[in-house]
């Protein structure tokens, strides 16, 4: 039951409200494909609507809601959060419901990673890698995978090669290399011009159509980053979490990324946050001395709210559906077995 300040007063349906001054392009869309339904509450993977119909929820927010739509953990541990009116985005403390997260994180990827940077989404994420990268390298350019997603903001855009999310918001980012994914030769030949300061990739290319890396590539594109001197960045946005049964896809290819990038399942559907772990080489070569310790931050990094909420979500997500999750489709299958299987 909402309290009466959390309703927004209005003299309108929220409905007519959000079509006249939110997206209405949006609701026009959703109205023929019988999408536009009044949802009373949702649990689990369920959405209940005010008709009465029962929804089972097969796109989970594009792998946002992993442990379930408002799982009772996650929901207790934001009240009991408000309730103890804690500090939250003081910018003036060290916010330690933040660092115990950001050790849990490291110590789940594992590798070198063992340095977090908190942020709200996954292109602010991707963002943050692309500046990190040059940082680390002193290097401008990048290479991505072509029908890569890595998010909408202007230097993750500038790593996809869509012209359906490109067209009228060029000029992107110069410099950055689109190679076709699976591709090891036409990506030596972008990273032997030792110009290019990362490769950033999605293990699996989950908007692509789900693209599946063949057993070799991710760990023979991280020999060749390292052999070229470029950092190797996996976005595990939509793989990590347990996605495929593993914390990360990056365990199952016993990589050692530079960086990785987590949001989605990461914020458990209800407040946002998104990391990006790093070794610290990294860490040392962005925040390297007094003067930069906030060089790369944002208003609310780091905040109570979202680090307190994660928290509870990795419990109740690697106490039970983590381990689940890897039981009936095991890890991620090569193309070839995955074309076998029938789904
Ligand atoms: C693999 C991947 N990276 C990055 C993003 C961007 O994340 P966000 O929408 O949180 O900015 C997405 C979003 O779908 C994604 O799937």
């Amino acid at each position: 039951m909402a309290t009466k300040a959390a309703q927004i007063p209005s003299t309108r349906s929220t409905k007519s409200a959000y079509e006249e001054y939110v997206n209405p392009q949006w609701v026009s869309l959703l109205n023929p494909l019988g999408l536009n339904e009044e949802y009373e509450h949702c649990r689990g993977s369920e959405l209940y609507t005010t008709h009465g119909r029962r929804i089972l929820d097969f796109l989970s927010g594009y792998c946002v809601h992993n442990p379930g739509h408002n799982h009772p953990y996650i929901v207790e541990a934001l009240k009991d959060e408000l309730d103890k009116a804690g500090p939250a985005v003081l910018q003036s403390h060290v916010p330690e419901l933040a660092g115990a997260l950001a050790e849990r994180l490291c110590e789940l990827a594992g590798g070198g990673l063992r340095k977090v940077y908190f942020g709200s989404s996954g292109s602010e994420g991707v963002e943050a890698a692309i500046k990190f990268a040059r940082a680390t390298t002193g290097r401008t350019g990048i290479v991505y995978a072509q029908n890569s997603f890595h998010g909408l903001t202007a230097g993750a855009l500038s790593l996809m090669s869509d012209e359906f999310w490109r067209e009228g918001f060029g000029p992107l980012l110069p410099d950055f290399v689109g190679v076709p994914f699976n591709d090891l030769a036409a990506l030596e030949k972008a990273l032997s011009t030792e110009r290019n300061a990362a490769f950033i990739v999605e293990p699996v290319q989950a908007e692509a159509g789900i693209r599946l890396p063949s057993r070799t590539y991710l760990p023979e594109a991280q020999e060749l980053c390292r052999k070229y001197g470029a950092l190797f960045v996996v976005d595990e946005l939509q793989t990590g979490m347990f996605r495929t049964g593993t914390f990360l896809v990056a365990h199952q290819f016993e990589l050692q990324p530079d960086m990785v990038v987590l949001a989605k399942a990461l914020r458990g559907g209800l407040v946002p946050v998104g990391a990006v772990l790093m070794t610290d080489r990294v860490y040392t070569s962005v925040y390297s001395s007094l003067k930069r310790a906030i060089v790369h931050t944002s208003t609310f990094s780091e905040n109570s709210l979202s680090a307190r909420r994660t928290g509870h979500a990795r419990s109740a997500r690697a106490g039970k559906t983590g381990s689940s999750c890897a039981a009936p489709g095991g890890a991620v299958p090569s193309p070839s077995e995955a074309r076998a299987r029938t789904f």
